[in-house]
């Protein structure tokens, strides 16, 4: 089973879908069978990857309306080890169309629960926001990345999402881990950008990557070809950043793949008239669209509509709107000194 992560972050432009793209790529690069799922109604990180947003027939929205089996949206992209499941614009309207579906947080966890079998990670690009895409996201993933721009202001609200990862561990997905902040666009010619990578490194201790990221003109024209830096200028600063950062993520990720291939029964017979079952596929070159999943669901692991998220604001139910000052066990990780810095917010919840 692989290995599904996150690149989130509520603020704008700080390179979220670059680097979902051009880690995916670099994870693929590496034979590490990769899908990436861009939840974001923008689309660029399909396009980014070459398949354009406005003529695929059916895409991660048709997924979410529960229209359609994940695995039908899956396309194969340039790169022999890359599959996407692509956005559409129609994205937009999801998170109301979403709004009286039961359990609607975990519809993209259920929905990837079979296709995570084919791949050894799933790379999801969440959208600006903390509301309900970012939502399922999180609760789909094993770890999540966060990208933070060396800019000023970098810090400004970390605390709204890392609150937010801190209620979707409590109530939705216990087991979600912070992968590492990433630094973006970091120029190392700026007093600004090494002082704001050392705040960052302050506040997040060795949540953060060793990688950095820097700001790399070739990084930014690859997507208008529809390539990851990788396939664009393979010896650009970028593409050695992007794959010095995939081989930090597979090194984290040596024990959680290999646990879970251990851990990894034989797939259970499909029951009669379902097609034929799936092969756990580690390693393995990625395969053309598997069939339609069974629909069958997992318990709840959380009270329908448990959490949601809206513009910003994080709104709990009242059975669930429990005090964040309360201990939890990656207080240390959620609750960094600096993260009580003036600057960065913390919303009521
Ligand atoms: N390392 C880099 N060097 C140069 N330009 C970069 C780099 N990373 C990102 N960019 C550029 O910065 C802009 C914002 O990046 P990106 O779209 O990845 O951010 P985002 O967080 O996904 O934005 P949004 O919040 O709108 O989804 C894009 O024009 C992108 O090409
Ligand atoms: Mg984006």
């Amino acid at each position: 089973m692989g290995k599904v992560i996150a690149v989130a972050n509520q603020k704008g432009g700080v390179g979220k879908t670059t680097t979902s793209v051009n880690l995916a790529a670099s994870l693929a690069a590496t034979e590490h069978c990769t899908l990436m799922i861009d939840m974001d109604p923008q689309a660029n990180g399909s396009s980014g990857l070459g398949i354009d947003p406005r003529t695929v027939p059916i895409s991660v929205y048709e997924v979410l309306a529960g229209v359609t089996p994940l695995e039908e949206t899956i396309q194969h992209t340039a790169m022999p080890f890359l599959d996407l499941v692509p956005s559409h614009i129609n994205l937009v309207g999801a998170e109301i169309e979403m709004i009286d579906m039961p359990e609607r947080e975990q519809v993209l966890k259920k929905a990837i629960k079979m296709a995570r079998h084919h791949y050894d990670f799933v790379v999801i690009d969440c959208p600006p926001s903390l509301g309900l895409l970012t939502l399922n996201a999180l609760t789909a993933s094993d770890s999540v990345v966060i990208p933070v721009q060396a800019e000023y202001f970098a810090l400004e609200g970390l605390g709204q999402l890392l609150n937010t990862i801190k209620i979707v561990r409590r109530h939705l997905n216990p087991d979600l881990e912070i992968e590492g902040v990433l630094m973006t666009m970091y120029d190392p010619r700026l007093r600004l950008a090494t002082q704001v990578a050392s705040e960052v490194r302050r506040y997040f201790g060795d949540k953060v990557f060793n990688t950095i990221v820097h700001r790399n003109v070739r990084v930014a024209e690859a997507p208008s070809f529809g390539k990851p830096v990788l396939l664009y200028d393979v010896v650009s600063t970028g593409a050695k950043n992007y794959m010095a950062l995939a081989r930090e993520v597979i090194r984290n990720s040596v024990r959680f793949l290999s646990e879970n291939a251990a851990a990894e029964a034989p797939p259970a017979p499909e029951p009669a008239g379902s097609g034929n079952g799936h092969t756990t596929a580690l390693h393995a070159a990625p395969k053309s669209a598997p069939q339609p999943t069974p629909q069958s669901s997992p318990p709840p692991t959380a009270p329908p509509d448990a959490v949601s998220a809206e513009a910003g604001h994080v709104l709990v139910p009242s059975r669930v709107n429990e005090s964040l000052a309360e201990p939890d066990n990656h207080a240390n990780m959620l609750d960094p000194p600096g993260l009580t810095d003036p600057r960065t917010h913390y919303e009521p919840v």
